[in-house]
């Protein structure tokens, strides 16, 4: 084992879990096994050989996707949990990216008012962010993460060897999690991430970045479990105009990845914390060259503006009929509670557009 924070282990070998499920200290009556079909095709005989325990468990397979992170396939498991007799000394293994962590944890968290879970997270995104954290829920009418629920796994392990069948734009999707946490939290390691070219990803050492990533949101998050006192709302920082794009490409049945919408949020986020004279003008541009090495800007036309503004309207940071935002007052620096009105907000989506027509002209220009 490389690396331990608190019930968060980043191991190869799986002896950690081997260990706990075979000591059996829970007095654990049966393991159920929750994956979508990518992972069952990549990994369900590799991991039943690793954990041979579970050649005995239950599967449940669903849909692998976003849009499947509903309550249709929550009804799904809750269904196959009672055929499956499932008591509440059953424990569900959630494996899987964030998809499945947040249903597994949310539908583990409800089952019999609450069953043990674990999380193993198979993306990156996976890793650093989605199964850490307590927080688990589901899609509703459009709407990202709008039903759910705090709860801890009692394990989480991560076995960065997952990540090698990972294609690029998930790899990419956690690399929009991990700039953010250098952007509010910690410039030293957004200088170590500025390094790394994470378009040569097959030659990349995941551990530390992957250590580092998980102690950072640990830190925020043990100062404010339950976002009562607000800290825990930095880690939101591009996801408030980012989860409307989000919400909105899904809506339209188009292909984003969350953190590709992240990023994407956090550039007009860094705009709007330029223009509320926090962030300084040369620390913007860097935010967006190094966003811009690795996502394209996705155009959102005006015409769709009252669309995005409806989904920013329903974000969980919002109070009394205002928007806020947390926003960068630097790089490695965020604070939260931040109202923000609607003009702002849609020209920050017009400098997003403005940027990509820039480009383009640029590049037919070489030509
Ligand atoms: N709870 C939280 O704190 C939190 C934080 C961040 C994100 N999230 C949520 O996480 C979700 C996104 O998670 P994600 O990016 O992991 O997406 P995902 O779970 O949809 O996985 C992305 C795709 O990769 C496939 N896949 C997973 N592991 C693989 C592997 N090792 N090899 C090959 N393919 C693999 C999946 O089948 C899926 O098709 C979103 O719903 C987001 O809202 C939650
Ligand atoms: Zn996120």
């Amino acid at each position: 084992m490389k690396y331990k924070i608190n019930n968060i282990y980043i191991e190869k070998k799986f002896i950690i879990l081997n260990n706990f499920l075979n000591k059996n200290k829970y007095n654990i009556s049966k393991v159920i096994l929750l994956l979508d079909n990518n992972i069952k095709k990549y990994y369900l005989k590799y991991f039943l050989k690793k954990i041979s325990i579970l050649k005995k468990s239950k599967f449940i397979i669903i849909k692998s996707g976003e849009k499947y992170k509903n309550i249709k396939t929550c009804i799904k498991i809750w269904k196959k949990l009672i055929l499956f007799k499932i008591d509440k000394k059953s424990i569900i293994i959630n494996l899987g990216g964030g998809v499945i962590t947040d249903l597994g944890g949310f539908v583990s968290s409800t089952f019999k008012r609450g069953i043990k879970f674990i999380n193993i997270p198979t993306t990156l995104l996976g890793m650093i962010d989605a199964s850490i954290g307590g927080k688990n829920a589901i899609n509703f009418y459009n709407f990202k993460n709008e039903i759910g629920i705090f709860n801890n796994p009692i394990l989480i392990i991560i076995n960065k060897n997952f990540i090698k069948t990972l294609p690029k734009n998930e790899i990419l999707s956690g690399l929009g999690e991990l700039l953010k946490y250098g952007l509010i939290y910690d410039k030293k390691y957004w200088n170590f991430l500025k390094k790394i070219d994470f378009n040569n990803y097959k030659n990349i050492k995941w551990d530390k970045i992957i250590y580092k990533a998980i102690l950072i949101k640990k830190k925020i998050i043990d100062k404010d479990p339950y976002e009562k006192l607000g800290i825990r709302k930095i880690l939101n920082f591009g996801h408030t105009i980012g989860h409307s794009i989000e919400s909105f490409f899904l809506s339209k049945n188009k292909k984003i990845t969350h953190g590709e919408a992240i990023a994407l949020g956090m550039i007009c986020e860094s705009w709007i914390s330029k223009k509320i004279k926090k962030l300084n003008n040369n620390e913007y541009e860097e935010i967006c060259n190094i966003i811009l090495k690795y996502f394209k800007i996705k155009i959102i036309k005006e015409k769709y503006f009252n669309k995005i503004l409806n989904y920013i309207k329903n974000d969980k940071k919002n109070y009394n009929n205002n928007i806020y935002f947390s926003l960068l007052n630097n790089i490695g620096k965020c604070s939260f509670n931040k109202k923000i009105n609607k003009t702002l907000i849609l020209n920050s989506i017009k400098q997003m557009n403005k940027i990509y027509f820039l480009k383009k002209k640029k590049k037919n220009e070489k030509i």
